[in-house]
């Protein structure tokens, strides 16, 4: 791709809420010279109980739309769901690349003894895609699969301040406990709750995630150079939203910590 000196790529990075700043945050660790630009469909989160035509309609025009307005160099649709359907429909209404995430099963299954937790939104779980994904990738590796929209809340919750109830993400988690060696995140709100995440499962199991293998993917297609270990500075990348945020006072502290101006709302024309 040919980025003249002055005109720095800009990422549009997509998901329902906040999951997708933790695919931001490994591209933005990688990549600290691009510009970046978010937007959430918070107005028809959770994308986990959606049916599949009116996920691929919104999410088309939602990104086409921001697309046709602001100069961006690539779309990153950082989230599971989505991606899992909509990818072919974007790439065909854009002229632009589009980099989607997708449950990392293959490299669980590589490193995985016991067998694999699946850990994704009601619908990834039951997506052909996903069970697609599975037989060919898990190498025989039992994979057990969990699909739950409360975590997906918690991390939302938890970036607006709330402390993360480790009981009731015990309960969540339960029918996992003791049964797996490998977890994999396969919505990327959930890499937000790594920590409390791995608190109860213990330090046995492996958690995984998109994030890195999404980072490389998109410095790849931009063909950038990592400056990894550039000095860090304060950013005010534009984050947009569907709606009005609740609790939009604390949904903008947290966003400050990644680099983000207070959030606006999308001022949306249907096509
Ligand atoms: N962050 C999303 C994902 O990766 C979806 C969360 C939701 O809206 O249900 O699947």
């Amino acid at each position: 791709m040919d980025h003249s000196a002055n005109s720095i790529p800009k990422v549009l990075i997509f998901d329902s809420g906040v999951g997708g700043l933790s695919v931001y945050q490994q591209i933005q660790a990688r990549y600290p010279q691009l510009d970046y630009l978010y937007l959430f469909d918070n107005e028809a989160y959770p994308y986990g109980e959606l049916p599949e035509q009116v996920l691929i309609e919104r999410v088309v025009k939602l990104v086409a739309n921001i697309v046709t307005k602001q100069r961006i160099d690539i779309v990153v649709i950082a989230c599971n769901t989505a991606s899992t359907i909509v990818l072919p429909h974007l790439r065909q209404a854009l002229n632009i690349p589009v980099v989607g995430v997708v449950p990392a099963i293959k490299p669980a299954a590589a490193i995985s003894k016991q067998a694999i937790g699946l850990i994704a939104t009601p619908a990834t779980v039951k997506r052909p895609y996903t069970h697609d994904l599975i037989s060919q990738f898990s190498s025989g590796v039992k994979v057990k699969l969990l699909g739950s929209t409360r975590l997906v809340m918690m991390a939302e919750e938890k970036l607006r301040g709330k402390t993360v109830n480790l009981d009731e993400l015990k309960e969540t988690l339960l029918p996992l406990i003791n049964k797996i060696d490998v977890a994999v995140l396969g919505c990327t709100h959930f890499p937000l709750l790594r920590s409390e995440i791995q608190q109860v499962f213990g330090s046995k199991v492996t958690l995984i995630d998109s994030g890195e293998a999404i980072a490389m993917r998109v410095g790849a297609v931009l063909q950038v150079e990592s400056q990894k270990n550039s000095q860090s500075k304060k950013n005010h990348y534009s984050i947009y939203s569907s709606a009005a945020p609740w609790d939009g006072a604390a949904l903008n502290k947290g966003l400050e910590h990644f680099g983000f101006s207070p959030v606006e709302i999308l001022q949306f024309q249907d096509a």
